[in-house]
């Protein structure tokens, strides 16, 4: 099989992880006869630094002329203080409205190996399977308006949360024909007890819910939602919710598989390529450090294999090579604690190769 993938390695631990990512892909070609092409392209911090524009038109028609996306992070102290245009993260955003990818998926569990060093209970987090499916293209995100206003002669600022009716049937009609494929249950998680989006969000939930009668639809208050994941993970299996809900409860969730630098996305869209990129950001705190966690980067190439070229035995034999990786007892600096050894972010790619191969 050829397919084009677009890399955009972005800012800080991005193109290191990213890199890593690429040799796993290659070794996967190599294996089993595929050919993967790849264009690389700015997005983020460095793309403002070489061309003024956190998403050039140059990376954005590369993106839609190409099989699928391979994102790292961007962002970074370097452009925090810019005006919202030409912050990175308006690249990313942009990005994900212009190639409409407005569902994205977060799947979270725990590998063999990492049960018993979990900072939860093991009987909390063994045999963890959930998938977060968080809307991406709407809410809080991109209402308007969003600016700085006066309020009654005081300095203030706005942020609008608008959703409107289809935006909710598409992302929620995703999450019933996922929970079809997997344990047929959905939560719904939302802030109906104070927001109209969410009321509504509520009503067309329920209103889709009667095409699935086989799906079992609960709705949870996202604060007790916050408490539960970390209470008893394994009480969800497709969690859906709006935009920052699902950017807040994805973080948190991550620490159920032990590490942010562990989960990874993919990022769809009703046709067209989508993004897979790891959930966490550039890291600025160790970037070029040789300290991140590519595992996160290479879950994100199996979400590809899977969802963008069906390749399922590819894809799993990623994620089995991970597994096996960990089982030797090797750790990258985010899954130890105190003065235990790790090693880096090449090591540990190196070691997840070997299984590739070995398999
Ligand atoms: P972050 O996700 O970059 O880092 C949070 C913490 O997790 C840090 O301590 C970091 O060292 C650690 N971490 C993250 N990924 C890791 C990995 N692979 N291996 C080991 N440790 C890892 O979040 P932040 O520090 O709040 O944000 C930093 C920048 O990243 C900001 O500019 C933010 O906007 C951006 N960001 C980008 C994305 C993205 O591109 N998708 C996502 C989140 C944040
Ligand atoms: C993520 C990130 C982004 C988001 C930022 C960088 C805009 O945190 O992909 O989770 O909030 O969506
Ligand atoms: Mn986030």
């Amino acid at each position: 099989m050829k397919k084009t993938i677009t890399l955009l390695p972005g800012d800080g631990i991005g193109p290191e992880v990213t890199t890593e990512a690429i040799r796993v892909l290659d070794k996967v070609a190599e294996l089993f006869g595929h050919s993967f092409v790849y264009q690389s392209a700015a997005i983020g911090g460095i793309a403002i630094d070489q061309y003024e524009n956190p998403l050039p038109d140059e990376t954005l028609s590369l993106c839609r002329e190409s099989d699928a996306i391979l994102l790292g992070a961007v962002g970074g102290p370097k452009w925090d203080a810019n005006p919202s245009h030409l912050r990175p993260e308006k690249g990313l955003l942009r990005i994900r409205k212009e190639l409409e990818l407005f569902s994205n998926l977060r799947p979270v569990s725990i590998y063999n190996s990492l049960i018993a060093e979990s900072t939860i209970k093991e009987d909390i987090v063994r045999g963890i399977d959930l998938m977060i499916v968080r809307e991406l293209t709407g809410g809080l995100y991109f209402g308007e308006p969003s600016e700085r206003l006066d309020i009654n002669g005081e300095e203030g600022a706005v942020d609008t949360l608008t959703y409107s009716r289809s935006e909710i049937e598409r992302i929620i009609r995703m999450a019933f024909q996922l929970a079809e494929v997997r344990r047929k249950k959905i939560i719904s998680v939302d802030k109906a007890n104070v927001l109209e989006s969410s009321k509504l969000w509520r009503q067309i939930a329920n209103e889709i819910a009667e095409e699935f009668p086989h799906i079992e639809l609960e709705h949870m208050l996202v604060d007790n939602a916050a408490m539960q994941l970390i209470k008893h993970p394994k009480q969800f299996d497709v969690l859906v919710t709006e935009n920052l809900f699902g950017d807040i409860l994805s973080d948190e969730a991550s620490m159920i598989s032990g590490s942010l630098g562990l989960l990874p996305s993919a990022s769809l869209s009703s046709n067209g390529p989508g993004i897979y990129e790891p959930i966490h950001g550039s890291a600025p705190d160790i970037a070029g450090k040789g300290l991140a966690n590519p595992l996160a980067a290479i879950a994100s190439v199996a979400m590809m294999l899977k969802y963008a070229f069906g390749l399922e035995d590819e894809a799993d034999s990623v994620m089995s090579a991970i597994n096996r990786a960990l089982d030797t007892g090797i750790r990258t600096a985010d899954l130890v604690y105190g003065n235990q050894e790790y090693v880096s972010t090449t090591e540990m790619t190196d070691v997840v190769l070997q299984h590739l191969s070995n398999q």
